[in-house]
């Protein structure tokens, strides 16, 4: 058992086919930064306690910063041997300070308040990227907005033509529940940064008069567990986490499925630029919204992230048991999915091509302006029920003549109802429906204008 962290009460050294199922490193490895940083966070604090010498708390330090130096050049590796980052990292402590001194280190601490305190600083430095490149995308989506004007489109419910909105409107939508994305990672951030696990020992807290608060603003966060078993055996901050990032892929994979659905011959509201879609090997006219698929695909695997951690989760009893060693590799997974599905996807939107005449030309068809109509009669005085059935009956009359509402003649509106006068004609006008829509968040171009303001404000201020 020479090198191994636990070798004194066992007589012979572990199987081959039990280190292969337990070693982590080809995963955990990524963790070297942060278990560095807890490393001198945590010499520090024993030094502090009259556990370290002035000398060896600064041979110490020299060695993990030697470690940290020898790591970002991608010269330090773990061994085949090595059962963890932790394990692996103080194995070449070792042999960069001694025994006698990087022996020492390990008092006070256990691999269980290390590892799980490492794993927040992980995640909340790649939530801070990832949530930054969300908002990209959100900024990618108030330029095409901004640019979009007043053009309008057919907007739907149930994928059936509903009423025109401007597509301005349409995009602001994709791009409200990607800053309630990022401010839902700046919350989970506020709750992670409160528990730094550090000196929760293995489970029961440590007997070495070390200051857990001190480690824990040394790391950065804003203070250290209350409860040592749950510092050392939770892992809702992972799932969280995970919660998020699905979250953020489902938001994305609604409108790669919108691009996709746009892209195709029938719709034709949109080119995707050379450079952000794909050709075909066998057919040669093809150009695929490959991006849009990829994201659409990935969002199942985030999902299937969290869903695998959550079932990894469920039932452990306190405190902490080595199912934990599963936690890392479906959150590392999802980090690394958005870091390489965002980019791509915001460099996809940025450079869409509306087909603005084609979206015009579609927006008042499918009797899209008949709700128009009804409110207009309710702003004359009719009561909405009468008005609802009466816009119906224009509906049923121009359908069967094979014609849109405007088409209608004003015999047709009189003998419909007396109350449809020439008037009605007004609201039967794509831009004469979506300039009426005046309330706060409609599709009216004023309050358009102004969310589009209170978007890029919220996206400023994320
Ligand atoms: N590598 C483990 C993990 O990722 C940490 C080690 C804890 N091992 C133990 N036997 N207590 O969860």
């Amino acid at each position: 058992n020479e090198g191994k962290l636990w070798g004194g009460r066992f007589a012979g050294g572990p199987s081959p086919e039990l280190e292969a199922l337990s070693r982590s490193t080809h995963f955990d490895w990524r963790l070297t930064p942060y278990d560095l940083a807890g490393s001198r966070a945590h010499a520090n604090a024993l030094h502090r306690s009259g556990l370290l010498t002035d000398a060896d708390h600064a041979e110490l330090l020299r060695g993990l910063d030697v470690l940290g130096e020898r790591y970002a050049s991608g010269e330090l590796r773990p061994d085949f041997s090595d059962e963890d980052v932790h394990g692996a990292l103080e194995r070449l402590l070792i042999a960069e300070v001694g025994a006698e001194v990087g022996g020492r280190l390990r008092a006070g601490r256990s691999r269980n308040d290390q590892v799980a305190t490492l794993f927040k600083m992980f995640l909340r430095d790649h939530g801070r990227s990832v949530a930054e490149r969300v908002l990209d995308l959100v900024d990618a989506l108030a330029v095409q907005a901004e640019a979009a004007g007043e053009a309008v489109m057919p907007g739907r419910t149930h994928l059936q033509h509903a009423q025109p909105v401007l597509l301005a409107h349409h995009l602001l939508a994709h791009a409200w529940p990607l800053l309630r994305d990022v401010d839902r990672f700046a919350d989970w951030d506020r709750r992670v940064a409160a528990d730094s696990p550090y000196g929760s020992g293995a489970l029961a807290g440590q007997t070495l008069g070390l200051d857990p608060e001190a480690v824990a603003t040394e790391l950065g966060f804003t203070g250290s567990s209350g409860n040592s078993i749950d510092g050392t055996a939770s892992r809702d901050f992972v799932a969280e986490f995970g919660f998020v990032c699905a979250m953020v892929g489902v938001d994305v994979s609604r409108l790669a499925e919108e691009v996709i659905l746009w892209s195709t011959r029938e719709f034709d509201f949109v080119t995707l630029h050379d450079s952000w879609s794909t050709g075909s090997s066998i057919m040669p006219q093809k150009k695929n919204p490959d991006i849009a698929e990829l994201a659409r695909g990935k969002a199942g695997r985030l999902i299937g992230n969290l869903s695998g951690l959550l079932a990894t989760l469920k039932a452990l009893p306190l405190a902490y048991n080595r199912d934990l060693q599963e936690d890392k590799e479906p959150v590392f997974d999802s980090v690394d999915t958005l870091e390489v599905l965002l980019p791509a996807f915001t460099g996809m939107v940025a450079t869409l091509e509306f087909n603005t005449a084609r979206m015009a030309e579609l927006a008042p068809q499918g009797f899209s302006l008949a709700t128009d109509i009804a409110e207009w009669l309710v702003r004359e005085g009719t009561p909405f029920r009468v008005a609802h059935e009466v816009a119906g009956a224009c509906v049923r009359v121009a359908e069967a003549d094979g014609i849109e509402l405007h088409e209608l003649t004003d015999e047709q509106f009189a003998a419909i109802s007396p109350a449809l006068t020439p008037a009605v004609r007004q609201v039967l006008t794509v831009a004469g429906s979506v300039e009426a829509r005046t309330g706060r968040g409609g599709t009216g171009p004023v309050q358009v204008a102004k969310q589009l303001t209170e978007v890029r404000e919220r996206s400023s201020s994320l």
